[in-house]
């Protein structure tokens, strides 16, 4: 029996026999179209080869795509798990002509390949037609000799396939696999086709239009051939098995979670490790493509694919968190189809922890607060949507969970207004991936390539040079020509200028021509190679044709060298001193400073940060020459260069080696990457970095500079202890000990002036000498203290009560302006009188608000210190009766 690896391979090496060229899957992330979530269709990195506005390399390829259907038009989340065929992961199998062969050959290719390789009864197989597609009809007739009731023609959308809301479409043909009369179901197009019998296992698209957002739809330059086969479905079937969740991968993934889980969790057979397995494909191959857990856009829909598992998980009654350890079983299955997931493991493994443990207090808090939204409620209510979408949303609670957590209190939940709540929540996610009008200005650009080619970049190896202006754009369209003030894009057939990729900022410069100069305030990278530059035109008239003068500010680009080489050593330097889980999260290097995203959960101890400099100072002081090398890509991630998840390569790729390791010989740092490097380590001069903090779960960003900046920094950082130095006279190496000693000196002083109040209030001459005196029968201690502020008064009284055992203490502070109240009542004199009251009225005659304590020890604060005398007078009143 075929294994899942094994019916990938075998596609693909079908298609390659035929003539196609077999292309590696593009990232999840989709490259170069902001109308779209996910990859969601094996076409989608083909999309420009299909509209004309790019050329393809090939004119027929073949992939496995991996795709994710979660969040935006395909989105099949919430049936994962109760189904045999939903996946929020899945491979799709696909051949694409781009303008070369068209339906016939497509049903041929398909029909050998199922038929005559994978050996399908053909009795066992119906196929569907768009129902105006005669075409198709006669073709399936001719090839397959299907008889007429077995090409069914279809009327509905079924059969008329697009990508999205605009993108290329066209009717398709799809296959059917019949399971057998043991499942119910009828065939499509049938009134009980929704049954489980037959199974679409092939959609052959004939591309042949593209839709527009305007609602026009365009014939396509020339028709096309795009299809998709899921290969857990085509798995399923090779392998005998109706439930795609029974293939030989899903089995292993359940397998390994089922022991995990142990207990009567791990012996249940139901929905939640479907969910798992399912889940733990999506999030981790969504984090080595560099997607991360976060509250909006493809980080959210991350977020709620991993909580769901997670709260199965919780369900089947995990005591630790699963996911992450799920993850190697993961990896040992596709890593080698996907060699991403190998190098990404450590993050993938470190991401799940992290996102696990921190839902598992979420769960409880969104317990609690279920918990409380149904407290008043009873048998027979119904608990509003609102709270169960906010479960759903804000605890990640799927609404399945509320139900059933609900249903035990005979309550149900309001589902139109879940429906509503959610309805809202879809439109704003997808109002973020409108993709407004970069759209347009991306299909200007990819236009403008398709006519003058790439941009010749001279940079790496000068900072001048002599090119031709092709074209200005102003505004979002071509233009004949600029003048003095204009602002526009401009494109040259070659320029030594860098254009913003890779984290690396564009090139600043200035370029002249007869009788005019402009600067170049960015650039950058367009429609995959142009080298697009933002300029204001500083004098003459500038247009299409000219020649011009193009020098880049050398002073910003060598700073930027430096930064760039230098954030490459910092990536290394990070991987060996907090371990191999760290990888680049983002990074933005430009002529000021280096800012690094990077995956890891604390924060930096402050030894972790000196260990990084250090190490990072001393491969630059190796002073060893930088290496670049043009590689294969693939023979370049095999020999160990870092690149970085969710990238997309060129074949050929910059390879850029520098220093060597501190111990061994090995290199310091492999890394690919198109940016403008150092000639030498020792041109960073200096590494600092400046700060270090959290910028999102499980991110933290350095920031550093180098060279002249790191020095200016640091000199900066010298001149504020020098002055310190000057301040206390004592050497800069002294400062700390010497504020330690003040610090230490003040507390000491603070607490004898305490003291000392309190000794004066109490022993020193004036009225607090006078004994105690008699008013209404009790001996009175009534004292006002100038200069004693409230927390200094209990003390006081503290001391009082031992000389007056049986009596009143009445003492008011007067201290910065405010005046305090302190009452005692002691011995035999408690139950006559109440400290309180005493208190209170004290502070509501000097103009306060009142007074708090026990009947027989009470404080209170009065705003107006003036006033002590007619607070104490008011006692004393008070006990006089
Ligand atoms: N793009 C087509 C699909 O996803 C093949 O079904």
């Amino acid at each position: 029996m075929a294994s899942l690896n094994e019916i990938r391979t075998h596609f693909l090496d079908f298609f390659q026999r035929n003539d196609h060229a077999v292309v590696a899957s593009a990232p999840l992330v989709p490259q170069n179209d902001p109308t779209l979530l996910f990859v969601n269709a094996g076409m989608v990195p083909f999309k420009n080869y299909f509209t004309g506005a790019e050329t393809p390399p090939w004119p027929r390829a073949a992939s496995s795509q991996k795709s994710v259907r979660a969040g935006g038009k395909h989105n099949d989340l919430d049936n994962v798990g109760y189904t045999a065929r939903h996946h929020t992961f899945f491979e799709m199998l696909g051949n694409f002509s781009f303008g070369d062969y068209f339906k016939e050959r497509a049903i041929v290719h398909a029909w050998d390949l199922l038929t005559k390789e994978f050996k399908l009864p053909t009795d066992k197989l119906t196929v569907t037609v768009y129902h105006t597609d005669d075409e198709a009809f006669d073709l399936w007739k001719k090839i397959a000799g299907l008889p007429d009731h077995k090409i069914i023609r279809i009327p509905t959308s079924d059969n008329f396939w697009s990508m999205g809301d605009t993108g290329p479409c066209g009717p398709c043909s799809e296959i059917f696999y019949d399971h057998g009369d043991h499942i119910p179901g009828g065939p499509p197009g049938s009134p009980d086709e929704d049954g489980d019998r037959f199974v679409e296992i092939w959609n052959l698209v004939f591309m042949q239009f593209e839709q527009f957002a305007d609602g026009r739809r365009e014939s396509l330059p020339k028709p096309s051939i795009d299809t998709g086969m899921g290969l857990e479905r085509i798995a399923a079937v090779l392998q005998g098995v109706h439930d795609n969740y029974d293939v030989d991968l899903f089995r292993t993934i359940i397998q390994a979670s089922r022991e995990l889980v142990g207990g009567a969790g791990g012996a249940s057979n139901g929905p939640s490790h479907r969910v798992i397995a399912d889940h733990l494909r999506s999030s981790s191959f969504l984090i080595a493509d560099g997607v991360m857990p976060s509250n909006e856009g493809r980080g959210y829909v991350l977020r709620r694919i991993m909580r769901r598992a997670m709260r199965h998980a919780h369900l089947l009654g995990a005591e630790e968190p699963l996911m992450h350890r799920l993850a190697p079983t993961l990896v040992t299955e596709m890593g080698d189809a996907y060699p991403e997931l190998k190098r990404a493991q450590d993050a993938i493994v470190d991401t799940l922890r992290q996102e696990e443990e921190r839902f598992r207090v979420t769960l409880g808090r969104g317990l609690a607060l279920l918990d409380e939204a149904t407290a008043g409620l009873k048998d027979g209510d119904v608990l509003s949507g609102e709270t169960a979408f906010k479960l759903y949303d804000t605890y990640g609670f799927p609404l399945d969970l509320t139900q059933d957590a609900v249903r035990a209190k005979g309550l149900t939940v309001n589902l139109d207004e879940y429906d509503a709540a959610m309805a809202r929540q879809r439109e704003m996610a997808r109002g973020a991936w409108k993709g407004s009008g970069q759209v347009a200005a991306a299909a200007e650009w990819f236009s403008i390539r398709e006519r003058l080619g790439p941009t010749v970049f001279t940079g790496y190896d000068e900072t001048e040079g002599t090119g031709e202006l092709l074209t200005l754009v102003e505004d979002g369209r071509e233009v004949d020509g600029a003048t003095t003030g204009a602002t526009v894009q401009a494109l040259f057939d070659r320029t030594p200028f860098y254009a913003e990729s890779g984290g690396q900022a564009g090139d600043k410069g200035e370029i002249t021509w007869d009788g005019g100069r402009a600067r170049v305030t960015d650039v950058q990278k367009l429609a995959g190679d142009l080298h697009v530059h933002d300029l204001e035109i500083l004098e003459g008239a500038l247009s299409p044709g000219a020649r011009v003068q193009l020098s880049v500010d050398g002073p910003n680009r060598a700073t930027t060298r430096s930064n760039h080489s230098a954030t490459h050593l910092l990536h290394a330097a990070l991987r060996n001193v907090l371990g191999r889980h760290v990888t680049q999260k983002g990074q933005m290097v430009d002529g000021e400073r280096i800012r690094f995203d990077f995956s890891h959960g604390a924060p930096l101890s402050p030894d972790e940060i000196d260990r990084i400099e250090a190490e990072v100072n001393a491969v630059v002081r190796q002073n060893l020459a930088a290496e670049t090398k043009q590689m294969a890509a693939a023979e370049a991630i095999e020999a160990g260069a870092m690149a970085l998840f969710g990238e997309k390569y060129g074949d050929s790729v910059r390879v850029l080696t520098l220093g060597k390791a501190l111990t061994g010989d090995a290199a310091y740092s492999v890394e690919l990457c198109g940016g403008t490097h150092v000639a030498r380590t020792g041109d960073i001069a200096i590494f600092k970095i400046v700060s270090e903090q959290g910028v999102a779960a499980g991110v933290r960003r350095i920031e550093a500079l180098t060279g002249e900046s790191a020095r200016r920094y640091l000199l900066e950082q010298a001149a504020v202890s020098k002055s310190l130095a000057e301040q206390f006279k004592v050497p800069v190496t002294e400062v700390a000990a010497r504020v330690e000693a003040l610090q230490a000196s003040a507390r000491k002083l603070e607490k004898e002036l305490a003291d000392a109040k309190r000794q004066l209030a109490m022993g020193g001459g004036g009225a607090a000498a006078a004994g105690p005196e008699e008013i209404g029968g009790v001996k009175v201690l009534a004292r006002i203290m100038d200069g004693v502020g409230g927390k200094d008064l209990r003390p006081i009284a503290e001391e009082f009560k031992k000389q007056l055992p049986d009596g009143v203490i009445a003492l008011i502070g007067a201290a910065d302006g405010k005046a305090a109240v302190t009452v005692a009542v002691t011995g035999s004199a408690q139950g006559r009188f109440n400290a309180a009251d005493l208190a209170k009225a004290a502070v509501l005659a000097m103009g306060g608000q009142g007074a708090g304590g026990r009947p027989d020890f009470a404080q209170g604060g009065a705003p107006d210190g003036s006033k002590a005398e007619e607070g104490l007078a008011a006692v004393k009143a008070a006990l006089a009766g």
